[in-house]
């Protein structure tokens, strides 16, 4: 059918965590002292709020070479090596180069970032990283005050348009590519219902797709919407079987499902430890950094205790913090524990591993072009090869950053203001949507056969479980039924990537393949919808 309603705007961006919302200001020219606006229209649609996506609940920091025994050098040679083997170094490069010019860029767009006692950014350590390269805000607070920070600056500009309670159905067709949006919108006035936003470039950045697992430390938005879209779009998908496990999660009880408190790796960093119940110290001895070792080494030994001995849990230990560290170092955690009945200071803080980040996605180039004429993709979303199969710690928000800056360079030298749009036939995705129904049941297969332990029986069983829910079509197509047609849509080509890749490598943990097979496996798994299926 044709849509309610058709708006037109430069560049749509889809997604307003730290990706898309600095993509859209560099566009626009605008947020930072002294900038010029550029001429171009651009559009930023969001499912919820501005503020509700990822970012905002990003504790540990961002990464930069920023200190002074520290250079970008050091910062590529920790990120190879988290990600075993597939980053791109190019990409990385280019990461931990520019990382540093985009941190500071913040600081002038009015975030404020913890200082030390000269002034100068306050760095801290977490898993991975041999130096201490971690900005922080807030204490624990890093995610909450960048979105504050870039929401503030992007509700200043005349130039960017926003639309909330905006879901991304589809992108548009046209015969050399992509040319907008078809979107769901829960009242905003004039543009509510199903419509369409006509666009000469669309950027997805729609973030992570934690909620195909029962527990997570994403939010309840993160259902892979972008990365459905795109691979609909005929676009190609990258290394979406890596997806990374955060070794300290809250642990709220054995049946606990959806979003859960993230414990940061940076509570690690500033000297906590990992213990089993009988109080001993299981990382030492397993890496050299112990327990700062990279994510999928701690989530591994932690399972492997939690296997061992049968628990449900390992604790983590920052007793000697003592209270006035905890205070001014991590309130919001410690808020979240006090709130919880758990007294840091007293007590041992229960903790499991539980999904955090996709590292594959959209697979971009240099400059976040998508493989589709027309779309870019940037943070979560994308797979640019920063991660490779581990994502180093509080290199996410760094890479938004970094590869929003770099389309913004990319759509403005390629576009002109006041060019036409190209003419394309309107039309609305009607058949093929899911109920809502299965969101539960998706999670506790995916939980169950395709999350940090993997073998083929369960991959296959995944797969049929996935194959039967697809079955349950919805009568009644609204939010949470295309969420819940996204969520089937990456779930299956997660399922189909796991399955194809035979080894264990990063956080892609195989129990009949255990070892890395280089030989056939160093490279790239891409996955690309066709008639046929993926
Ligand atoms: C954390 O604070 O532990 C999360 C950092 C990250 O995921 O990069």
């Amino acid at each position: 059918p044709a849509p309610g309603w058709i708006v037109e705007t430069d560049v749509v961006i889809v997604g307003s965590g730290v990706a898309g919302l600095t993509t859209a200001l560099r566009i626009a020219g605008a947020g930072l002292p002294g900038a010029v606006p550029t001429g171009l229209r651009v559009m930023v649609v969001t499912k919820d709020v501005l503020a509700a996506g990822s970012t905002r609940w990003a504790q540990g920091g961002i990464a930069a070479a920023l200190g002074p025994d520290d250079t970008p050098a050091d910062h590529l040679a920790d990120t190879l090596v988290a990600g075993v083997g597939l980053c791109e170094r190019d990409a990385v490069q280019v990461l931990v180069d520019e990382g540093p010019a985009a941190v500071r860029e913040l600081v002038q767009l009015g975030t404020r970032f913890d200082l030390s006692g000269n002034g100068e950014l306050s760095l801290t350590r977490e898993g991975g990283h041999h130096r201490d390269r971690i900005a922080h805000a807030g204490g624990d607070a890093t995610g909450a005050e960048i979105e504050r920070a870039l929401v503030a600056a992007v509700l200043a500009s005349d130039a960017i348009e926003v639309i909330e309670h905006a879901l991304v159905l589809d992108l548009l067709p046209t015969s050399a590519g992509v040319g907008g949006v078809t979107l769901h919108v829960m009242g905003e006035g004039q543009l509510d219902g199903v419509g369409a936003v006509r666009a000469r470039a669309v950027v997805l950045a729609t973030g992570g797709m934690g909620q195909i697992y029962a527990a997570t430390t994403n939010p309840s938005v993160s259902t892979g919407d972008g990365v459905a879209a795109a691979l609909r779009a005929g676009a190609v998908v990258r290394d979406l079987e890596f997806v990374q496990f955060h070794p300290t999660v809250l642990w709220l009880g054995g049946g606990a499902a959806g979003q859960q408190p993230l414990v940061s790796e940076a509570v690690r960093g500033e000297g906590a430890f990992l213990v089993d119940d009988a109080g001993r110290r299981f990382m030492q001895g397993q890496h050299e950094l112990a327990d700062l070792a990279p994510r999928d080494v701690v989530a591994k030994a932690i399972l492997r205790e939690m296997a061992e001995t049968g628990a449900a849990h390992v604790w983590l230990d920052a007793r000697h913090f003592g209270a006035e560290k905890w205070r001014v170092r991590f309130p919001t955690i410690l808020a979240t524990l006090n709130s919880l009945g758990i007294d840091p200071v007293a007590e041992l803080i229960p903790v499991a591993p539980a999904c955090h980040y996709a590292s594959g996605g959209i697979g971009t180039d240099l400059h976040g072009r998508a493989s589709v004429t027309g779309l870019y993709a940037c943070g979560e979303a994308a797979c640019t090869g920063v991660h490779g199969a581990n994502r180093l710690a509080s290199n996410s928000l760094l890479e938004g950053l970094v590869f929003g800056r770099r389309i913004a360079d990319d759509v403005i030298a390629t576009l002109s203001p006041g060019d036409p749009l190209v003419d394309l036939g309107v039309d609305v995705r009607s058949a093929g949507i899911c109920s809502s129904t299965i969101r539960p049941l998706l999670q506790r297969e995916m939980s169950a056969d395709a999350g940090v332990l993997r073998d083929a029986p369960g991959l296959v069983r995944a797969s049929a479980t996935l194959a039967k829910l697809s079955a349950q079509r919805s009568r009644d197509p609204r939010t949470e039924s295309w969420e819940a047609t996204n969520l089937l849509t990456v779930a299956t080509a997660l399922v189909v990537a796991a399955t194809r890749r035979q080894e264990t490598r990063g956080s892609h943990w195989r129990e009949d393949h255990p070892g890395a097979d280089d030989e056939r496996w160093l490279g790239h798994l891409d996955l690309s919808l066709g008639p046929d299926g993926m």
